[in-house]
């Protein structure tokens, strides 16, 4: 049963903001990969420099595998959709796009370091998350979403359409390295 939609896209797009309307407006339930890593100690070890969690790979496919069994509507906000998903159980992935200079401010609004900020920007210029979903569940289950100086209820009222119409398959609606050069976009931050 496909009884998960995931929502992707570079840390600091708007997943969580985006999942948590949908699910006050639906019977969806969410579930944050990263709260469970922390919450139920899915990880390996913790990486200081990075301050982040190495997760355990093992523990969250199961996790997840679990979850996916369930009956219930589950929208899961994360980045990490690569190995940790059983396919066949994502209906559809919304890949949250943002314009990388706004998107490496917001990183370091949230206290980021240089170093951890522009590794996400440099991985949003280069379509990392679109390409993961795209690869892992066919670019037929992939909705992106240009989020670029929208609202968050705009936002909401793309991916609301796209779910209710079971429009899916858009992708290619951004290039940001027609708009930036990696090297010199870092110079300039
Ligand atoms: N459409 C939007 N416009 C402006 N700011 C937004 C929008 N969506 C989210 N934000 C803000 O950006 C930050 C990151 O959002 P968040 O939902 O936590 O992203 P993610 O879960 O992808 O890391 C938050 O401070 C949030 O309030
Ligand atoms: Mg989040």
């Amino acid at each position: 049963m496909s009884n998960i939609i995931l929502i992707t896209g570079t840390p600091g797009v708007g997943k969580t903001a985006l999942a948590k309307s949908l699910s006050q407006n639906s019977s969806f339930k969410i579930v944050e990969p990263n709260s469970l890593v922390r919450k139920e100690k899915l990880y390996t070890s913790y990486d200081r420099a990075r301050k982040t969690y190495i997760v355990d790979e093992g523990k969250l496919r199961r996790r997840l595998e679990a979850l996916s069994r369930s009956s219930e509507r589950i929208i899961l906000p994360t980045h990490l959709v690569g190995r940790f998903l059983p396919q066949a159980s994502v209906k559809l992935a919304l890949v949250l796009r943002l314009d990388p200079v706004i998107l490496y401010r917001r990183l370091r609004a949230r206290g980021w370091t240089k170093r951890k900020a522009w590794e996400n920007t440099e991985a949003e210029i280069l379509d990392v998350c679109l390409q993961e979903a795209r690869l892992l569940l066919g670019p037929r289950k992939v909705f992106e979403i240009d989020t670029t100086r929208k609202s968050g209820p705009a936002v909401y009222k793309e991916a609301f359409r796209a779910l209710s119409t079971g429009t899916t398959g858009r992708s290619g609606l951004v290039n940001w390295l027609d708009r930036y050069d990696p090297l010199e976009l870092e110079k300039t931050l």
